[in-house]
């Protein structure tokens, strides 16, 4: 059995839901504390064994380029000042793992961005992992939790977990029967079904290991939700022929794909890294007390 050892990270998006900031700034790049939302996925993504990283992306996402490639000048400048730490912190980045960039010309769903990569990827599994959920799990990372279940059956696994029946709208939602504790056989996936329709809430969550079948059944599948190209009916397309597991996610989930749920990941990050933790929980200690007497007066 074939290896998983590519990622595809899709950063085509326009990042809408965080205008002004992502005007000329790709999504991705907004920090958590300082360090980029992408750097988080890669970082997930190559502790999990990927050794080459497929960014599908399009215009205006140059900045995701420029932070995974060497900074000469960067680099030479705090030389001179004697910040070594920090040429070791960004020169690290960059050797993390491969980097390719393919650009997706129009963007016409999910589905589409993983197919632009096809000619990348050949003839293997690979993972895939959407940029808008961080999961923090030091002993095994969200994407190797579903490598190892690939490495297991050898078929396609997605990443999920149980959402509220009122958000069964916002993911692709699956249904399926329990093999082992956490791993389902998948049996029917819908994409952003209303909470009437939604056929369990078992969400799926933005981690994929696909067999390279994928691509041919994208290839099949009809336009969907949206008018686009979605991944979760090419994988009831590849149901059909092949059978898919599904795995629940272990881990801290975190939302970064709208405000509250960013504001919260920055929240819960500085209260676990050490140069910010102490400060922080000061902080907020201070606010809801001040919050509190504002309370009281009301
Ligand atoms: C995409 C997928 C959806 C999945 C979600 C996870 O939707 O189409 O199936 O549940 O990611 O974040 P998007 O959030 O890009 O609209």
């Amino acid at each position: 059995m074939k290896k998983v050892r590519k990622v595809v990270i899709p950063v085509a998006g326009f990042g809408t839901r965080f205008l002004p900031a992502t005007k000329a700034t790709p999504k991705e790049m907004m920090p958590i504390v300082d360090k980029p939302i992408i750097q988080y996925i890669v970082e997930e993504a190559v502790s999990a064994g990927i050794e080459t990283v497929i960014f599908v992306t399009g215009r205006h996402k140059r900045a995701i380029e420029d932070h995974f490639d060497y900074a000469p000048d960067l680099e030479e400048a705090l030389e001179r000042s004697g910040k070594e730490e920090l040429v070791e912190l960004i020169r690290n980045i960059s050797d993390m793992a491969q980097f390719v960039y393919v650009r997706q010309k129009q963007q016409l769903g999910l589905g589409h961005a993983i197919l632009t990569a096809e000619h990348i990827v050949g003839d293997e599994p690979f993972a895939v992992i959407l940029g808008d959920e961080l999961v923090i799990n030091d002993k095994n990372p969200a994407i190797g939790q579903l490598i190892d279940v690939y490495n297991k059956f050898g078929k396609s696994v997605v990443g999920t977990t149980d959402v509220p029946k009122e958000e069964t709208h916002k993911y692709g939602i699956v249904d399926g029967k329990t093999v082992e504790d956490g791993i389902k056989l998948v049996n029917y996936l819908v994409e952003k079904p209303s909470p009437a329709e939604a056929p369990s809430t078992s969400a799926i969550i933005g981690r994929y290991v696909l067999t390279p079948k994928i691509f041919d059944a994208l290839k099949r599948t009809p336009l969907g939700k949206g008018n686009e190209l979605q991944l979760t009916d090419a994988l009831m397309t590849l149901r059909k022929e092949e059978v898919i597991y599904s795995k629940d996610i272990e881990g801290v989930r975190h939302d970064t794909g709208n405000k509250i749920g960013y504001i919260k990941a920055i929240i819960d990050f500085a209260l676990t890294r050490e140069d910010t933790s102490e400060f922080m929980k000061q902080l907020i200690l201070e606010k809801a007390k001040e919050l509190n007497e504002q309370k009281v007066q009301n």
